[in-house]
């Protein structure tokens, strides 16, 4: 598989296994058939609630001499109730604990929203902290602390847009390697990936599939527009002689991004790692690229309601 390759010469592997969502009880068996067949990069956070079955799985794959820690890479992420500098480390430590690892590949900054430590999910109106308090520059010196004490080897964000990304980079003395964000076909994000890569930034492409288990509360209402069900995807699979889904998982790669669909389900995690290896043509990816929709599966809307100080423009306005 390929790798993507950060500035010290650590590699991550282009596609890795997606955990949000992945309920208690089917975690486990979703991570050791994941390690069995194949993939060696994991996507967590602490928010999930997953990441002890997580763990668990990571321990006994080791004991089993399956795999190694090395040959794994783990990502995890800092909830939006933990920004204050000092929260950021314990909070790294309680992650790892968890995960039962002694350290993470890469650590990020969750959303660029931050909240009361008591807070309610989702959140109201009164649990919300205003950036004026508690700035990104500050959690970010949290961030840079971790890799101080090698509780992390690399640290980045999520759901950032360029205006964020100039925030934190700005002081900073360890500058975020990645960004992670939703990237699909129907929500493309040229101008950021361009930023991205001119500023050596990578980018991880999550809810790659459309998300399409995600809780209904995330749903605005608003048509689905169903990304796996889209007549260029799946003409486009029916060329290849493949799955739509391997479709959006070859786009993704092809266009430099690292990319983590969530399943728990055997015949589509190989499905989905096989997707590694398709190579989408010229043509492909010329048709795909005219289906771009602008259309977030994952708005953001619950970190806007009345009375928030947060808005969609400051998310995802570049
Ligand atoms: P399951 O876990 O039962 O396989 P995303 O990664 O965009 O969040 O999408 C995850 C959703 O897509 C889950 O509902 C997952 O279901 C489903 N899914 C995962 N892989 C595939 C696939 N290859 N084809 C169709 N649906 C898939």
């Amino acid at each position: 598989m390929k790798q993507i390759i950060f500035r010290n010469g650590d590699k991550m592997p282009v596609l890795g296994l997606g955990t949000w969502k992945s309920a208690s009880g089917e975690v486990y068996k979703a991570v050791r058939e994941a390690i069995s067949i194949g993939y060696r990069h994991f996507d967590c956070a602490f928010i999930y609630g997953n990441e002890g079955e997580i763990g668990t799985a990571f321990s006994d794959a080791f004991n089993s001499g399956e795999v190694t820690r090395e040959e794994l890479w783990v990502t995890s992420k800092l909830w939006n109730n933990q920004h204050r500098r000092e929260q950021v480390v314990p909070s790294l430590e309680n992650t790892l604990a968890n995960l039962q690892l002694s350290y993470l590949d890469l650590y990020l900054i969750h959303w660029p929203v931050c909240l009361q430590i008591k807070s309610d999910f989702p959140p109201k109106t009164t649990d919300f902290i205003p950036l004026s308090e508690i700035p990104l520059t500050e959690t970010w010196k949290g961030m840079e602390e971790a890799v101080k004490k090698r509780l992390t080897r690399h640290i980045g964000v999520a759901n950032f847009n360029i205006a964020n990304l100039k925030a934190i980079s700005e002081g900073a003395s360890l500058a975020p390697e990645v960004n992670q964000v939703e990237m699909h076909p129907y929500l493309q994000q040229e101008t950021l990936l361009d930023y991205c890569k001119q500023n050596s930034i990578h980018i991880t492409a999550y809810s790659p599939l459309g998300s399409p288990d995600r809780p209904s509360r995330l749903k605005d209402g608003a048509e689905d527009l169903p990304v796996l069900e889209d007549r260029v995807v799946n003409d486009i699979a029916r060329l290849h002689g493949c799955t739509p889904a391997q479709v959006l998982l070859s786009w993704a790669i092809m266009r430099g991004t690292s990319v983590i669909p969530k399943s728990v389900n055997p015949v589509r995690l190989l499905q989905n790692l096989e997707a590694a290896d398709l190579e989408l043509t010229s043509e492909d990816m010329k048709r795909l690229a005219a289906i771009n929709k602008n259309h977030r599966y994952i708005n953001g809307n619950l970190w806007v309601q009345k009375g928030s100080p947060y808005s969609l423009d400051f998310l995802w306005t570049n």
